[in-house]
């Protein structure tokens, strides 16, 4: 059974159109529309960031799965699927942003640079040693408090920064979460060494609104949040280029696996937006790194207050409903869940909205409003966006489990050799999914709804973003395996 919906509408936020729930589209919108520029995104240093992730207890890269029985049922090229179920020992992604920004965030409190003057990076044990110091220096000066780390969360990102905040010194890690946060989850944060306070009735954007007073309160607290708003665009950048490694990873295994291609169509969750503006970011702005030639072309914008057809909603069209995304791009599909569809509102309106917000078995997308330094990448790059309901992310849940998956490179193979960079030594992880035989790909509600999110926009919009046999689709599983009550059939 479902869990109880959390608390509804609350005033000034824009309730979900029902309509957004709907499969079929009825229409395009023929109306006058104005052309978007990909804003330009800060050149990330990825050598650092991945040699920052290497020095990580139990670093690897995450496998990538080719997925022919569902690419050949679906009538695409290839269907590959890079999964994230075990990351850093955990079971998200999400400690790839989290660990960067808390190295930073630190690095930056103590007064550490990043890199000494022969360019030596500074490693995580100098900066662990150094916030130690700095906070038992701090603690016997009565009076003075320690460096902590305050935030919210839906799960993944509180158990990563936890995780990290051990890793760098030990500093404290305070998290204010949902009021219907699972008592499941609040453990799994408070194992990490999470000190969890639950906000009364608070759904995930109060919770922001909690830390980012306590922090203001107390300037001991370092605020980590992988949402930005105005005065604070740091460390929800920090995030994004932690999230560059995942990226430069997949890109390096997908033409591994099609022979030196690119993908031509990527599909990203989306919950506060921040994995989704990576993936956009890399494969559409300017100095993106991956996707084909021809990134950075504008996409389009809805006009502000113009009536949208039901078949417009998300959907990043050109003039006169002609869609401009081109053979020549990497075309980003974003996958919502139907409780939680800001983006497709945003794009709808052709600005940021807040929706109103209701219990998911996709925890991670549960959030009402998008973080305001993703918007304009979304805004501008995303091609098309879907929102899936809890019924359809598991049953994609299921075909996952069931689907007849190969690994690009199983254990015991040759460790992949770089495409003239720096990755080599990759070691792939096989897939651990003996039971019953199974040999698919164990992931989680919010992972898994980039297939479900596939499937409709397969039924729905197959031509407009050019889905056919030619077609290399890469799916972002961001979760592993875990519990979850079962949606009603
Ligand atoms: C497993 C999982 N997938 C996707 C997301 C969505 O990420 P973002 O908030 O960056 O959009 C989250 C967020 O917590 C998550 O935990």
């Amino acid at each position: 059974m479902l869990r109880p919906r959390s608390p509804g509408t609350k005033p000034g936020t824009l309730a979900t159109p029902p309509l957004l729930t709907t499969s079929t589209p009825t229409g395009t919108s023929t109306s006058a529309k104005k052309k978007v520029a990909m804003p330009d995104s800060p050149l990330v240093d990825i050598a650092a960031v991945t040699a920052f992730h290497r020095q990580l207890p139990q670093y690897a890269a995450t496998p990538l799965h080719n997925l022919p029985t569902l690419a050949a049922d679906l009538g695409l090229g290839q269907v590959l699927l890079k999964d994230e179920s075990d990351r850093f020992g955990l079971p998200s992604f999400k400690i790839l942003g989290a660990s960067w920004a808390v190295y930073k965030a630190l690095a930056r409190a103590v007064g550490l640079p990043l890199k000494d003057a022969n360019g030596q990076a500074l490693s995580l044990e100098k900066l662990a040693a150094t916030v130690r110091a700095y906070n038992e220096h701090h603690t016997r000066e009565g009076g003075l408090r320690p460096l902590g780390i305050i935030s919210t969360t839906e799960g993944n990102w509180g158990r990563a920064l936890a995780r990290m905040a051990r890793y760098t010194g030990g500093v404290s890690c305070r998290l204010h979460v949902p009021a219907f946060m699972p008592q499941a989850t609040q453990d799994l944060l408070a194992r990490e060494g999470a000190d969890v306070r639950v906000v009364p009735g608070g759904n995930y954007d109060d919770c922001v609104a909690v830390v980012r007073a306590e922090a203001e309160r107390d300037s001991s607290l370092l605020l980590l949040l992988d949402v930005g708003f105005e005065g604070y665009e740091d460390v929800p950048q920090w995030v994004i280029e932690g999230y560059s490694t995942l990226l430069v990873e997949a890109d390096e295994q997908v033409r591994e696996a099609t022979g030196g291609r690119a993908a031509t169509h990527v599909v990203v969750p989306v919950g506060a937006g921040s994995i989704a503006q990576a993936v956009t970011a890399h494969y559409k702005s300017p100095r993106g790194h991956g996707g084909a030639v021809g990134a950075g072309q504008s996409m389009t914008e809805g006009m502000e207050g113009e009536e949208m057809a039901e078949g417009d909603f998300g959907k990043n069209t050109g003039v006169d409903g002609v869609s401009t995304v081109t053979s020549q791009t990497t075309t980003v599909l974003a996958v919502e869940a139907d409780t939680a569809a800001c983006l497709r509102a945003s794009l709808a309106v052709g600005r940021r909205v807040t929706v109103a917000t209701a219990d998911t078995i996709m925890c991670g997308l549960n959030c009402g409003t998008l973080s305001e330094t993703a918007w304009p990448i979304l805004h501008a790059g995303v091609d098309y966006s879907v929102a899936v309901s809890d019924r359809q992310a598991h049953v994609a849940v299921q075909q996952l489990w069931n689907a007849d998956g190969r690994d690009i490179v199983e254990d015991g193979d040759e460790p992949m050799t770089g495409m003239g960079n720096h990755n080599n030594g990759y070691h792939h992880k096989k897939r651990v999914s003996e039971a019953a035989g199974a040999s698919g790909v164990a992931a989680g509600p919010c992972g898994a709804a980039t297939l479900a999110g596939l499937r409709k926009i397969c039924s729905e919009a197959r031509d407009i973003v050019k889905l056919n046999g030619d077609s290399v689709v890469v799916l972002f599983c961001t979760e592993g395996a875990r519990e979850y009550a079962v949606p009603f059939v």
